[in-house]
């Protein structure tokens, strides 16, 4: 037997009895006649003795082991004489009788512990050493459990989880397919799935009813703190079900997981905004609910006062930002800089104080009287102390740069508590999306998305205006999910290949099989997908999914690690009758 308990596990209780232990040297304290051992295993750390006085041998030994090494010890459990309040073995030791070295270590490249000197890309590098960290176990640990119960609420409420294929046709709208090429297939290649989007359409058809599954899914896309190239979707479909059966059943979910996992319990339904207000008044179709600042259109106000930047441009929005009068030269010019970087777009930065008595203090001051801008803070219910912080330009970019803006106060008013939790529906997502580079239109859920009824009638005249049921669960700012009504007919089916400029070839070649199975009595479905890193990384309070995921990628999409991406022998290339054409560097 290598163990009679974990190390987590002996308490006061235990005190007299012979234990065997076995796991990993966490630190090593040589006091004079004394010598501690931290040992570590994944339930947690017990303190080991070596008393020079009663077993000088033993001692030795002992103190020739170094940072991780495997090690097996029996010895009797005692009272400590300080305890450690903060560790839940704290209150004991033991004393070691006999030692077994099982295997020792090289010096690790970091300390193993929970505060590292190790940097991210050597963590990464030894992430099996990274992963001996009780931090990142506990995320691990976090995520199973969340798993567990997930599953449990899916198979109470009648889900089959279901597994569906990895090597499949590549079916190109959306991110860019990772490929797999078919060695039985010369020159012809496989994708590896997106998402299980057609499998699970095709099981509604084969009456399934309610499927879901845990499930990889691969995205070849740019990647950020909360995107990996591969990532875990659970993947959810229903059938006989309108928009309202799916937000309930999958509120349901996430209220259960809140109060399993969190203990918080959500009495009030989630609220619900549609695409048009989220993006009216936060510039974003995912926003953080967590604090206000919501937009204000001025451009009403600012009209005909000579200002020519406010007067040439199509949007005119401001901020509040509570208590933020004080700020200084050097604070506003900081905020000025920020949304003059690329990636936000903005020209520039208005700004109005509202300061004691009733005055205004503003950047543009020299164009608007006292009483004009007093009309902008009544407006923007702003009181005083508080400033407002104007952009202008094209609307939707302005939008999306203020969306910047608020968020970036949010964080530096501290109301971005990770603690605290605003879930939100989004609703009524446009269908199309037009893209200026392709002069097209790109669905903006997929192309089996329903139109809402209501709109099909300009699916050909004013494709633009046509709302889709669509909707995503945001949480703080976070898309943590989304999904869609489908399409179970045919025939509109094929209006919105038209829409989306897919020639009845192109369809047919791509969508084929999935257009084919819905001949053959397809019943109303729809559902939705929540990306299951994203969902842990949020209830674990993380920066990044990266935290949670074992053995996750790097900005590059590479795996430090292992070493992949990585070239392929001739041999192998040979095999599936690939060239390598790499381009000539300039
Ligand atoms: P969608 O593309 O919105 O929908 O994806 C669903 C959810 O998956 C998560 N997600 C990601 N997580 C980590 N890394 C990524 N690269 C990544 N991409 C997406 C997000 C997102 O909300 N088939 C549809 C769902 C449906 O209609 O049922 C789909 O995949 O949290």
């Amino acid at each position: 037997m290598y163990r009679t308990h974990t190390c987590g596990e002996l308490r006061i209780e235990n005190v007299n009895q012979t234990v065997t232990l076995a796991g990993w040297i966490q630190r090593l304290r040589k006091m004079g006649g004394m010598t501690f051992v931290d040992l570590r295993d994944r339930y947690g750390i017990t303190q080991l003795a070596f008393n020079q006085e009663v077993n000088s041998e033993l001692f030795e030994q002992a103190n020739k082991m170094g940072r991780e090494w495997v090690i097996q010890i029996t010895g009797n459990v005692a009272e400590r004489y300080s305890k450690n309040q903060n560790i839940p073995t704290g209150d004991i030791e033991i004393i070691v009788s006999d030692l077994q070295v099982l295997n020792t270590s090289a010096t690790p490249p970091f300390t193993i512990e929970d505060e590292s000197d190790g940097g991210d890309d050597l963590r990464m590098q030894y992430r099996y050493l990274d992963l001996r960290r009780s931090v990142v176990r506990k995320n691990l640990e976090l995520r199973h459990k969340m798993a567990i119960a997930i599953r449990s609420y899916m198979d109470k409420e009648g889900f089959l989880e279901v597994e569906t294929p990895v090597l499949i046709k590549s079916t190109p709208e959306g991110a860019r397919d990772f490929v797999v090429p078919s060695r039985m297939n010369p020159g012809e290649f496989y994708a590896l799935p997106q998402s299980p989007q057609q499998f699970k359409q095709l099981l509604m058809v084969s009456g399934f009813d309610r499927y879901f599954q845990i499930v990889k899914c691969f995205r070849d896309e740019d990647l950020r703190a909360d995107r990996q190239p591969e990532f875990t979707q659970v993947d959810c479909e229903m059938s006989f079900v309108h928009q309202e059966d799916i937000l309930q059943m999958f509120e349901g979910l996430i209220k259960y997981l809140f109060r399993e996992i969190r203990g918080i319990d959500f009495k009030e339904p989630f609220l619900r905004m549609t695409w048009a207000d989220a993006m009216k008044y936060y510039g974003s179709d995912k926003p953080d609910m967590r604090f206000g600042m919501t937009f204000k259109e001025l451009k009403p106000f600012t009209e005909g006062h000579g200002f020519s930047v406010f007067d040439s441009a199509e949007y005119v929005g401001a901020i509040c930002a509570p208590g933020c009068a004080a700020y200084t030269r050097k604070q506003l010019d900081e905020l000025t800089e920020f949304v003059k970087r690329p990636q936000i777009g903005a020209k520039g930065l208005v700004y109005v104080k509202c300061e004691a008595g009733g005055t205004f203090k503003s950047s543009v001051d020299k164009f608007y009287s006292q009483e004009d801008l007093k009309q902008w803070a009544d407006f923007c219910e702003a009181k005083e102390g508080d400033l407002l912080l104007i952009l202008c330009g094209q609307t939707m970019a302005t939008r999306k740069s203020l969306n910047e803006l608020r968020l970036e106060m949010g964080r530096r008013l501290g109301f971005c508590d990770k603690n605290k939790f605003a879930p939100l529906w989004v609703i009524d997502f446009p269908m199309f999306e037009w893209d200026e580079e392709t002069q097209r239109f790109y669905a903006m859920h997929h192309p089996f998305t329903s139109p809402k009824k209501e709109d099909i009638q300009y699916l050909e005249s004013d494709p633009g205006r046509v709302c889709a049921d669509a909707y995503d669960m945001v949480i703080n700012g976070v898309e943590l999910g989304g999904g869609s009504i489908r399409i179970h007919d045919s025939v509109l089916q094929h209006r919105i290949f038209k829409a989306l400029g897919f020639t009845d070839e192109k369809a047919e070649y791509q969508f084929g099989f999935l257009m084919n199975a819905f001949k053959f009595g397809a019943p109303p479905h729809g559902g939705l997908a929540f990306g299951f890193d994203r969902m842990v990384s949020m209830f674990a309070g993380l920066d990044s999914i990266r935290d949670c995921i074992a053995f996750p990628k790097n900005n590059s999409g590479r795996d430090t690690m292992s070493g992949a991406p990585s070239l392929i022998d001739d041999s192998q290339l040979d095999e599936l009758c690939l060239k390598i054409n790499l381009p000539t560097k300039e």
